[in-house]
């Protein structure tokens, strides 16, 4: 076990190793996005599974920006107090453990993307300069308060075909003004976010985001725009990329991506090239299909930094802790089958393939 158990610094960010747990949706935030005990034990199994770095489920940045019901919020200063809690456990005494909120909001002309997307009556066209400004400024004031709350750094959700993402894909932004059209302007919403998220909370406190490396779309934005994206967010100081992929029915593209990747198990690897010439002094994390120690060490060899696990953190919130620590070298248990992600759409997060309340009812049958 080489790389994966070697500290590094994102920022100012100590991490104890290489495996982060990837942004999942707990759906298990009150219907005001307050943190509930749910919450609370869910990252506090987390921390003490030996994970380096955990970024939150999406957390809202505005209040009519969500995409779940159940979706954590801090787009009110109401909030600081649940989140202070939530990174209190990030902190369990002992662990070293390190987090970051990752700040969200619903695409403007859709919903529900990973489920097959619905397309909305409004688009991003209708949003006026007051609007935009607005909703940039929302990543700030609530980057603001995930600061004040105690976390060690803020993360942004900029793929997946949410509103940063909307912006910066050609396939989701249908403006012909200077938030649209060519790269410069599908550019500048992204980076009016990490703008105003800087002026919230200073140059030293450590942005973290995820954008994709492709739309994956005939008419969406490719490998080559991405890592221009991820070379300007590089020179507006972020300390860390997270790649992914991906805008529309992600299931689906998902095990596609698996069966090309083999091996590998890293669907983005054959990204990082691109991404490091345009970022080459900034950390790179593959995120999407690892399950294999074996896969996560060539990842790291082959140039990643960092590694993001969501689903087998699901299954296994002890896994780091396992493939770190103990002989138990075994790859994670999840099949990929994406039972959690139809769940979340409303119920509380979990495993549903290998959920031991199942186990106990068939038992019992
Ligand atoms: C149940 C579920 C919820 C997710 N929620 C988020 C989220 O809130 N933010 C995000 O950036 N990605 C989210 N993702 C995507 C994961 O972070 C990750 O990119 C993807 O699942 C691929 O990694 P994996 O193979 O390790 O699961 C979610 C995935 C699942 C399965
Ligand atoms: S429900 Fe399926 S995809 Fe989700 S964590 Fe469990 S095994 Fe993995």
């Amino acid at each position: 076990m080489g790389m994966l158990k070697q500290p590094l610094a994102l920022g100012g960010m100590e991490v104890k190793n290489r495996l982060l747990r990837s942004a999942t949706m707990e759906s298990m935030a009150d219907l005001d996005g307050g943190v509930t005990d749910a919450l609370l034990e869910t990252y506090l199994d987390l921390a003490r599974g030996g994970v380096g770095l955990i970024i939150s489920g999406a957390c809202a940045v505005a209040e009519d920006g969500r995409a779940w019901p159940n979706q954590m919020g801090a787009w009110d200063d109401d909030h600081v107090a649940g989140l202070a809690r939530l990174a209190a456990m990030v902190h369990v005494h002992g662990q070293g453990c390190k987090g970051a909120v990752q700040l969200h909001h619903k695409p403007a002309g859709a919903t529900g993307y990973s489920y097959g997307g619905i397309v909305e009556e409004k688009s991003l066209a209708d949003l006026g300069e007051d609007d935009i400004a607005r909703l940039a400024g929302a990543y700030g004031q609530a980057a603001a308060r995930v600061k004040q709350a105690g976390w060690d750094a803020v993360a942004v959700h900029g793929g997946h075909g949410y509103l940063v993402s909307e912006f910066f894909s050609p396939a989701t932004n249908p403006r012909d003004d200077q938030w649209g059209g060519g790269i410069e302007g599908r550019l500048r919403f992204p980076l009016a976010v990490q703008g105003a998220i800087t002026e919230a909370v200073g140059p030293d406190f450590p942005v973290l985001w995820k954008i994709n490396t492709s739309d994956f779309l005939e008419d969406g934005a490719g490998l080559e725009d991405y890592a221009a994206l991820a070379g300007r967010l590089a020179g507006a100081g972020v300390s860390l990329i997270e790649m992914s992929g991906g805008i529309k029915d992600q299931i689906r593209l998902r095990a596609k991506l698996r069966r090309e990747a083999g091996e590998a198990e890293a669907y983005f690897l054959p990204a990082l090239e691109a991404f490091r010439a345009q970022a080459p002094d900034t950390p790179l994390a593959l995120t999407g299909g690892l399950r294999s120690p074996a896969a996560m060490e060539a990842a790291l060899a082959a140039g990643a930094d960092m590694l993001g696990l969501s689903r087998p953190l699901i299954s296994e919130p002890d896994l780091s802790h396992r493939l770190l620590a103990t002989q138990d070298k075994r790859p994670a248990r999840c099949t990929s089958c994406n039972k959690c992600l139809l769940h979340i759409a409303s119920q509380p997060l979990k495993c549903v393939e290998f959920d031991p309340l199942q186990e106990v009812i068939k038992a019992l049958n």
